[in-house]
């Protein structure tokens, strides 16, 4: 069953249109992550949900409730649903206790029962209670506001950006930590990246933003794997572009015959590998079987990307591709490869 359902959403500010048309179902209990550049709309949508900002068309229902259409419109403070904003936003002038129990409705022992439980649960000291936020850390921040929002027993979880403030050994760690939170407390949850490795890690379905319009919604792997487009391929990480003709499953490029995931045929088209997908063997030049020679070496501990510069090929002879292997068995700069791939090349649509 899906949890909240967005239907053909639309949204200007003056002329730029922030929101073009977003229409996305999220299953309950799942995971939702969506990514885009800076700009492409994945806060408007996020306020949207919330009920801080509100479409010029399109319709948003959570659990069957219809939250907003062109007759009915739930106000942000009944719609049971948890924001975490961008910069946290806690409330400077009152205490990490203060913050979290802002929306708590109890009051006595079994507030402060609730505050301890809530901080435990987002692995905050006790003794942090008493402090002030401008006391606390980025990470200490977020995890402050996580609770406050968790505070309200939410049907939904929206959050922000909510590590890109924190540096790379903090930000897994809490990803993780966010990842159990939300699953132990069963909550439907929307994340909002632009940080496209963040995304792939931490999502059930990955929905793709781009100039206020959703290009792609999907498993990670099925979109890591399978791209609308070069845009969204690229977004998402290394690839390897090239042209080809396709013809009965299978495309002739400049590495030869490459099995394909296409049913029809083409004169000429855009095949995508991902890097890893290249298997490198040191050939002897000269070798029929040799593709290529290695002309840069970037290595990076546990994987080195090497450029390799074909030595032929029909389309684009002399063209480069990027090829990662093992760092410790790197062949060095000049030395003759031949590759070899894995799996299916992905056609792209134009
Ligand atoms: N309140 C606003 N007034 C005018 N333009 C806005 C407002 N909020 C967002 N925008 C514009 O809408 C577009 C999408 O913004 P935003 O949703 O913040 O993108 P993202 O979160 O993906 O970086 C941007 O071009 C931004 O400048
Ligand atoms: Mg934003």
């Amino acid at each position: 069953m899906n949890a909240l359902e967005l239907n053909a959403i639309c949204k200007s500010f003056g002329s730029q249109r922030a929101l073009d048309n977003v229409t996305l179902a999220v299953p309950t209990g799942s995971r939702t992550v969506i990514v885009g550049p800076s700009g492409s709309g994945k806060t408007t949508l996020l306020r949207m949900i919330a009920g801080f900002e509100f479409p010029d068309s399109g319709s948003l229902s959570l659990n069957g409730q219809i939250l907003l259409d062109s007759t009915h419109e739930v106000p942000a403070h009944q719609r049971r649903i948890g924001y975490v904003p961008q910069d946290g936003a806690l409330f400077p002038h009152m205490s990490v206790a203060a913050n979290i129990g802002f929306g708590l409705a109890t009051k006595g022992p079994a507030r402060d029962e609730r505050i301890a439980e809530l901080m435990d649960s987002v692995a905050l000291d006790a003794n942090m209670a008493t402090r002030w936020p401008h006391e606390l850390s980025g990470g200490q921040q977020q995890r402050v506001a996580l609770a406050r929002a968790l505070a309200q027993q939410p049907r939904l979880m929206l959050l922000d950006e909510p590590f890109s403030a924190l540096d790379t050994g903090l930000r897994a760690a809490m990803r993780k930590m966010v990842a159990r939170l939300l699953a132990d407390a069963g909550v439907t949850a929307i994340l909002v990246t632009h940080d496209q490795s963040e995304a792939l890690s931490f999502a059930d379905q990955l929905a793709v933003m781009r100039q206020g319009r959703l290009v792609q919604a999907g498993q990670p792997l099925e979109l890591y794997q399978h791209p609308r487009d070069e845009q969204t391929a690229l977004f998402l990480g290394e690839a390897v572009l090239m042209p080809a003709k396709i013809k009965d499953g299978w495309a002739d490029c400049d590495l030869g015959p490459i099995a394909v995931n296409h049913q029809g045929n083409s004169e000429m088209a855009q095949i995508m590998l991902r890097p890893e997908q290249l298997q490198l063997n040191i050939a002897s030049t000269g070798s029929p079987g040799c593709h290529g020679v290695v002309t840069e070496r970037d290595f990076g501990g546990n994987t080195c990307t090497l450029t390799v510069t074909l030595l032929a090929g029909k389309f684009e002879p002399g063209r480069s591709l990027p090829v990662h292997c093992a760092g410790l068995l790197a062949p060095p700069i000049g030395s003759a490869v031949q590759l070899t791939t894995l799996g299916r090349a992905h056609v792209l649509n134009n």
